[in-house]
């Protein structure tokens, strides 16, 4: 097969490292590919007043699959005070590179499995019904909207004479909000749009088909948020029961979710959402897998077969300049297995997922999250591995 192009992003702060390490396991595991690295992140903001350069839109447009780290956001002021003196006054607004690149190539299907690992001192453990410690296997991949809903970007304080007029033709608002001076009011929209729903929960059953899930469930809230959860729920009985009639369809509540998730979590497999909830639903699981070290995902447009693969984690500020790069590289080395399955390269991916888990289980080398220490550069002396030990004992699996 051909040699493969990966666009890399290392970004800002740990991204690099991570990125850095996690090539080295794809080169030792055989994947045979270059790497072009793309400019990405909080320098570009800085030296150009844009974090997302055109040339890396082109990248990623020409070679389609791109390995991206973290980037660092800063609020608006912030971010307007560290530009370039040259740049200053331009009225240039920071807005998120990684959310840019969502929106540009609309990479509306975010996917993040959240696997337990045998031997994982951060697993998830309950007392069982003879007071035993109980450590259930939790396998579960959520599917996230991640173009609209509430981190769709419509959103006005003070709205515009337009809008406001708008909302208030609706009975709800008028007996609602209808006192209260516009100036008072800030709105942030929820949109939910047939085609991108329709879109994330087939690529949700599709998923639970080809990989052998029970159920699949529906995350959200459509007793209460009638109108974008309730098509959501409606939409996915009705592609349920034409399309996917062995897969079983269930209905919970996020909040309850989140009550519930500790409770039982093993009988849990595919679960879809809209973005917020999607986002939230997934952290809860990853906090059931090891957290932020563990956490990994994807987002893609399967018509296009543009993706990009990253951890869920920042940049880590304060982690980044030590001399010894001490944070946990799984969650991107995961995040580099999904884009393997994505490329249709499983027997590496497997073969990567396999040395980590052999890792994990034998439990010798352990990063600092692992060990349960707070993150210092002592933690070193202290017995955990650095960055770079933990994919060298990956490597050493392989
Ligand atoms: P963060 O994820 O960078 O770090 C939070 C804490 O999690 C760290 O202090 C560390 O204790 C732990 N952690 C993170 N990654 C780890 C790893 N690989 N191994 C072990 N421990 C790890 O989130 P934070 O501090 O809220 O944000 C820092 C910067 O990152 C901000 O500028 C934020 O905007 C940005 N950010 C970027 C994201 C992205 O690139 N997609 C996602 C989240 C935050
Ligand atoms: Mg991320």
């Amino acid at each position: 097969m051909a040699k493969r192009t990966i666009v890399s992003l290392p970004g800002d702060g740990i991204g690099r490292v991570v990125l850095e390490e996690t090539i080295r396991v794809l080169d030792a595991a055989g994947f045979d590919a270059e790497y072009v690295e793309g400019d990405i992140g909080w320098e570009f903001w800085r030296k150009e007043g844009n974090p997302l350069p055109d040339r890396t839109i082109d990248l990623l447009e020409k070679h389609k699959i791109a390995l991206f780290g973290a980037i660092t956001s800063k609020p608006k002021d912030a971010a307007a005070g560290e530009l370039d003196p040259s740049l200053k006054d331009k009225g240039l607004v920071y807005s998120s590179p990684i959310v840019g690149l969502r929106q540009h190539f609309n990479l509306d299907i975010c996917m993040r499995p959240c696997h337990s690992y045998k031997g994982n001192p951060l697993n998830f453990i309950r007392r069982g019904k003879g007071d035993e410690i109980e450590e259930p296997e939790v396998d579960v991949v959520i599917f996230r909207q991640n173009t609209e809903g509430l981190y769709g970007g419509v959103e006005w304080s003070n709205p515009p004479e337009k809008v406001y007029d708008a909302l208030m033709t609706h009975p709800k608002f008028v007996k609602n909000f209808g006192k209260t001076p516009k100036e008072e009011i800030s709105v942030s929209t929820r949109i939910f749009t047939k085609n991108a729903t329709e879109r994330i929960l087939r690529a949700a059953f599709e998923h639970a088909k080809k990989y052998g899930y029970k159920s699949v469930t529906v995350c959200e809230k459509p007793n209460v948020i009638r109108e974008t959860s309730g098509m959501m729920y409606k939409m996915a009985q009705e592609i349920q029961k034409s399309d996917y009639p062995g897969i079983e369809l269930w209905n919970t509540n996020i909040d309850a979710q989140m009550m519930w998730l500790t409770k039982n979590p093993e009988n849990y497999g595919v679960i879809v959402a809209g973005n917020m909830f999607g986002d939230i639903v997934s952290d809860g699981f990853a906090g059931l897998i090891g957290g932020l070290g563990f956490a990994c995902s994807a987002q893609f447009n399967p018509d296009s077969g543009i993706g990009v693969f990253e951890p869920t984690h920042g940049s880590a500020p304060k982690y980044a300049d030590y001399p010894v790069s001490i944070v946990n590289p799984i969650a991107m080395i995961e995040s580099a297995c999904m884009m393997l399955d994505f490329i249709d390269e499983n027997e590496i991916a497997a073969k990567i997922r396999k040395a980590v888990a052999e890792v994990i289980a034998e439990g010798k080398v352990r990063t600092y999250d692992m060990m349960k220490m707070s993150g210092r550069p002592d933690v070193i002396e202290k017995g955990a591995a650095s960055t770079t030990q933990m994919a060298d004992a990956v490597i050493a699996k392989l």
